[in-house]
């Protein structure tokens, strides 16, 4: 039932093989300043929400309904067939996703308490939802859930301190990056801007600013959780500390966060320095080979940052390699460690400055960006790397070459590298939370993405599959996968995104049984 209202009213893109067409007309053109347009900055998002649609008829409506009294006043019960459900529930990934009944936007801690106790009296499922960009496979066995929405508990507040700040578990990257940059502070976050905060940090966090402070998760000096029994718990190195410790690396099951305790650090005096190399594929080989030594002294103000993509304008016949050195210093400093990347011959460069939000328009990660776009079948099946292994790279293109051929419907696909710099990461204790791949220094997906067709679903899947299976098996341990929970498909081995060593999976299990014992949260990549 769900469902086919869902796909009725929802927000549909054009398709990406038409927007990689301006690619080429802004790269050429662009002053080198920075410009509000990217390589998919141009979709539009085309809203067919619209009247023709069933109205859905939510059995349970009456009993949702007795839920609104306990709310606070700014609070919003939202149920199906109401006229700002649709927008409510739409997500980055359609496919596969929760079924939803009501939306609950919690406005306080006892909103959420209070949803969380009704939804154990009546036995019904509930999820989590932030940016809405979470796609993992077990959030489609959520039927008939209560969306627990956090977007109005955003607040992004300096502390006294200076060294710390209040986050809502709703806030978004782009929350957290203005609210802070008008107080002259800055965090670590994620790159996309309409993605949300805590899960992120849940499962690790990854971002620009990591290889100097650490990971998202490494910045939490104490959360405040709802539980699955509607108690509320703070959790720091002082108080509940194993919770503390499985809710950096596998937070999304155990319990809701309202507001995390997270440190800031002062702004830099400079702007971000970058430069975008374009190759052409017969720079392949030389060019991994290059990342694969600049890797090893890596500063960590220095982010490596690669996509395989198709952009007919640069060569109609072959994806190219996009690759980016993005520079928390200063231009001079930049542009000489990128020195080595013109010797390579790109065919084009795109050099600049700016700030976080430009970082964004340049990865087409803004609120404007193919990352904030909703609606496409987008499958990822990530891989954490130690190096490049160039032989694999070249049949992990081949591959993708050849499949946009054969299946032109995935040509609007990427593939992504992200080789951020490491050291914060590294220098904290890995027993000392749950996020198990600190070793890691590159993170890679595909993104097959693609107009919802369930005929080219299993061609998608199989393509991706075989693509990291390429990396897997060239990598320097075949046998045990890395794959980041928060990119996860969802089908890998719990091992392989838990961690590979049995204490871990054994104390997150003994964990679950404390703090949620009747898995009420099992929607994000469970391991019960
Ligand atoms: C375009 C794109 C860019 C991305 N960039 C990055 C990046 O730079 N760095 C990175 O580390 N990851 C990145 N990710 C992965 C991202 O971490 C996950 O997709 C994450 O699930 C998205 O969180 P969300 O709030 O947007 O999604 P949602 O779907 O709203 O939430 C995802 C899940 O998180 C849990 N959750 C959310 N809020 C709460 C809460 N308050 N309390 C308890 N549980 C909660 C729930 O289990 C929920 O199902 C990116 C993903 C996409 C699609
Ligand atoms: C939902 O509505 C908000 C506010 O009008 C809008 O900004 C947003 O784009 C809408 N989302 C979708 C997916 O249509
Ligand atoms: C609660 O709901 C689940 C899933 O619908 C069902 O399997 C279970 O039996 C229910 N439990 C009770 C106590 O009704
Ligand atoms: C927790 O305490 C340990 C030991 O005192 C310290 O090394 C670590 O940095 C602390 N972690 C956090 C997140 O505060
Ligand atoms: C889905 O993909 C198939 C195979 O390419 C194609 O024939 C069909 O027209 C597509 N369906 C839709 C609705 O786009």
């Amino acid at each position: 039932m769900g469902t086919s209202t869902r796909t009725c009213l929802k927000s549909v893109p054009k398709d990406l093989r038409v927007l990689s067409r301006s690619f080429t007309s802004i790269m050429l053109f662009s002053s080198g300043a920075f410009g509000a347009i990217s390589l998919f900055g141009l979709m539009s998002v085309v809203s067919v929400i619209g009247s023709s649609c069933p109205t859905a008829n939510a059995e349970n409506a009456p009993a949702f309904s007795s839920l609104r009294p306990l709310l606070s006043s700014e609070a919003a019960l939202v149920l199906k067939g109401d006229v700002k459900f649709d927008n409510l529930t739409s997500r980055w990934r359609e496919w596969h996703s929760p079924s939803i009944a009501a939306v609950v936007q919690v406005a306080t801690k006892k909103d959420v308490q209070e949803t969380v106790r009704f939804a154990k009296h009546f036995n019904v499922s509930f999820v989590a939802r932030a940016g809405g960009h979470g796609a993992t496979e077990a959030l489609a066995n959520a039927k008939n859930a209560i969306q627990v929405d956090f977007r109005k508990l955003n607040q992004v507040t300096l502390n006294a301190n200076g060294e710390t700040a209040t986050i809502g578990g709703g806030a978004t990257v782009k929350q957290i990056i203005d609210g802070l940059a008008a107080v002259g502070k800055r965090a670590v976050t994620g790159i996309c801007e309409c993605v949300g905060i805590t899960a992120p940090i849940m499962g690790g966090g990854h971002g620009w600013l990591q290889g100097q402070y650490g990971l998202a998760a490494d910045q939490v000096v104490s959360a405040r959780l709802v539980l699955t029994n509607g108690d509320v718990v703070t959790v720091s190195n002082e108080s509940n500390k194993d919770l503390f410790w499985a809710i950096r690396g596998a937070g999304h099951n155990f319990g809701l966060v309202t507001e995390w305790e997270y440190r800031v650090h002062n702004t830099k005096e400079n702007q971000w320095s970058y430069e975008i190399f374009i190759y052409t594929q017969d720079k392949l080989e030389a060019l991994y080979e290059l990342a694969n030594s600049m890797i090893k002294d890596q500063p960590a103000e220095a982010i490596h940052w690669g996509y395989i993509v198709k952009v007919d304008e640069i060569d109609a016949d072959h994806p190219i390699l996009w690759f980016g050195i993005i520079y928390d210093g200063p231009t001079e400093t930049a542009r000489e460690y990128a020195k080595p990347f013109h010797d390579l011959e790109p065919v084009m460069v795109q050099a600049g400055e700016g700030t976080l939000h430009d970082l964004a328009v340049l990865t087409f990660q803004d609120l404007n960006g193919a990352g904030c776009a909703y609606g496409l079948t987008s499958l990822r099946y990530p891989i954490g790397l130690k190096s490049f292994n160039v032989a694999a790279m070249r049949k992990v293109y081949d591959h993708i070459d050849e499949t946009f051929r054969k299946t032109p419907e995935v040509a609007g696909s990427f593939f992504l590298l992200e080789g951020y710099s490491t050291q914060a990461v590294k220098a904290v204790d890995a027993g000392s939370t749950a996020y198990p791949h600190r070793n890691d220094n590159l993170l890679v997906t595909s993104y097959v993405q693609y107009q919802p067709n369930s005929t080219i679903d299993p061609i998608a899947e199989e393509y991706g599959q075989t693509l990291r299976n390429i990396l897997l098996q060239a990598s320097d341990d075949p046998a045990h996968l890395h794959a980041y929970v928060n990119y996860a498909n969802g089908d890998e081995p719990l091992e392989a995104i838990y961690g590979w060593e049995k204490w871990r999976l054994e104390k997150l299990r003994q964990l679950k049984k404390q703090w949620d014992p009747k898995n009420k949260m099992k929607y994000y990549v469970p391991f019960v």
